[in-house]
């Protein structure tokens, strides 16, 4: 059977709306997966950064109510992707971060926001827009799962189903009381439904229903098999290893390309490294930091959550700046990580800089001027950062965890003796570890030419989607054979 339509359902879509990872490859893999013959719709909720860009829009479905308002589905394009956005301002019509309130805390009717997302989903999966009939519904995280267990209660022909786990740390938690206000049965309540201990579970059930299961590495695949990483849902997905696979992100080879970038003070490549200089240069600059030429200029691009174990830093901080390093970190999020690492950051002005912020054009300048990207994650289900650092010949500095572990390979001695280091990995949530690693990075960095050839190593690793696409490709043209069969 040739396959055609994949329906992604997701709340993120680069560069439309992001908060991390979700939102780059939901941007990224409909265009790698036209290579491979298959034509991606993404439906997005209708927040007004998406709205505003939707081109030539046109309704194709509208709801008199659908959790407390009216709403509408509007299809159209915006930035390369072809869209449904579901237009329902009671729901999606709010500033900010699309999951939580001004307040910090997570909007009260998160439940209804994303069960409206997941039944409009459903509807459209089964037709409810003329002319549109998807093979495979790809439902990413728990915001999208609701779609998975309402096509699987629904009487009917539905598409194949395949659940995307970006990050199994969120769920999708809600009181039970809600089962029939986001529109399942009864019978939906139960252990291989959607029932989560005993409350409702989205992405557990997104989990147990879907006809297969992806996340974003084989190492988390196999990680996330584990009580110790998966997070009350081991169980389930063992159960489900036969349909579970990991499938390793890409990131946007055009987006990110040191050639062409125009955050960049100098553009470069692997043969012209040595332009890089000026971009260092203009890092340290934009940052308030001394124009040490010879610093080993270590850098950060994270959210600052305890997933991403940028609590140990400021601990071994002092060591790096005895070792004459510097550190350039952007990132947001915890208020006492923020506040940590900015205190430290006083203390060292012009060896430590902290940004605390979203800021698209740092990112890029920080992969493009430093010496070393660090991500001591305590868990990754893939990770973006180290791809770009790889990209941009800044030398990634990893947990050895998820994707991470997946991606870099560490530059012991008998990988350098075979030409094949292209990173430092280490031990995950442990200080001295961390400590360690900055260590061993101080030390390959003295070699110089034995880090140029490093960096060139990182800069010709495929990061691209190309191989990734291939891929989603091929288990998607399984599953929509076997549902035909
Ligand atoms: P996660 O999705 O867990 O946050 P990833 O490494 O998969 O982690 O993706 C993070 C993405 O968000 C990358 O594209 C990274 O460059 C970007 N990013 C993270 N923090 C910031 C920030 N403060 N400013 C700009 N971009 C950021
Ligand atoms: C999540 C994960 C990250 C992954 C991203 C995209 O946010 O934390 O590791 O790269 O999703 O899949």
């Amino acid at each position: 059977m040739s396959l055609r339509t994949v329906l992604s359902v997701a709340s993120e879509a680069f560069p439309l709306v992001k908060t991390g990872g979700l939102g780059d490859v939901v941007g990224a893999l409909p265009l790698a997966l036209t290579h491979e013959g298959i034509a991606t719709t993404t439906l997005l909720p209708g927040y007004a950064s998406v709205l505003g860009a939707l081109e030539a829009a046109t309704v194709v479905r509208e709801y008199d109510d659908l959790q407390g308002g009216p709403a509408r589905l509007l299809a159209g394009r915006a930035r390369g992707l072809d869209l449904l956005v579901l237009d329902a301002p009671h729901l999606y019509a709010r500033p900010g971060n699309p999951y939580v309130a001004p307040d910090g805390t997570d909007w009260p009717d998160n439940a209804q926001r994303f069960a409206a997302l997941g039944a409009a989903a459903a509807d459209v999966a089964r037709g409810a827009v003329a002319g549109f009939a998807p093979d495979i519904v790809q439902a990413h995280d728990w915001q999208a799962a609701l779609a998975i267990a309402l096509l699987h209660y629904a009487d009917g022909r539905r598409p194949g189903t395949v659940m995307t786990v970006h990050n199994l740390a969120f769920q999708g938690k809600f009181p039970r009381d809600l089962l029939e206000v986001i529109g399942l049965p009864p019978r939906a309540f139960a252990a291989d439904g959607v029932e989560y201990y005993g409350d409702i579970g989205y992405l557990k059930a997104g989990l147990a229903l879907a006809d297969r299961v992806t996340t974003v590495s084989p190492t988390y695949a196999a990680e996330i098999r584990s009580p110790e990483h998966g997070m009350g849902l081991d169980g389930l997905l063992r159960h489900r290893t036969d349909v579970l696979t990991g499938i390793l992100n890409g990131i946007d080879t055009d987006v990110w390309n040191p050639a062409t970038d125009p955050f960049l003070a100098a553009s470069y490549d692997a043969r012209r490294l040595g332009r890089r200089a000026a971009n260092r240069r203009a890092l340290q600059a934009r940052l308030d930091l001394a124009l040490d030429p010879d610093a080993l200029l270590v850098g950060v691009v994270s959210r600052l959550t305890w997933q991403k174990g940028l609590d140990l830093l400021p601990a071994v901080l002092p060591a790096l700046i005895a070792q004459g390093g510097q550190l350039a970190l952007l990132g947001s999020g915890d208020f006492t990580l923020e506040a940590a690492l900015q205190e430290t950051a006083a203390t060292y002005p012009d060896r430590i800089a902290v940004s605390i912020g979203y800021d698209e054009s740092l990112a890029h300048q920080i992969q493009g001027g430093v010496d070393a990207l660090l991500v001591p994650s305590r868990f990754e289900p893939c990770g973006l950062t180290q791809l770009c650092a790889l990209r941009y010949g800044a030398v990634p500095v990893v947990a050895r965890a998820g994707g991470l572990a997946d991606t870099v390979i560490d530059a012991n001695e008998m990988a350098l003796s075979a030409n094949a280091g292209t990173g430092v990995v280490f031990a995950p949530d442990s200080r001295d570890a961390l400590a360690f690693a900055l260590e061993r990075v101080a030390t390959l960095r003295g070699n110089a030419r034995s880090w140029r050839q490093m960096q060139r190593r990182g800069m010709k690793t495929d990061v691209s989607w190309a191989r990734p696409a291939e891929q989603y490709a091929a288990l998607f043209r399984a599953l929509a054979a076997d549902r035909a069969g």
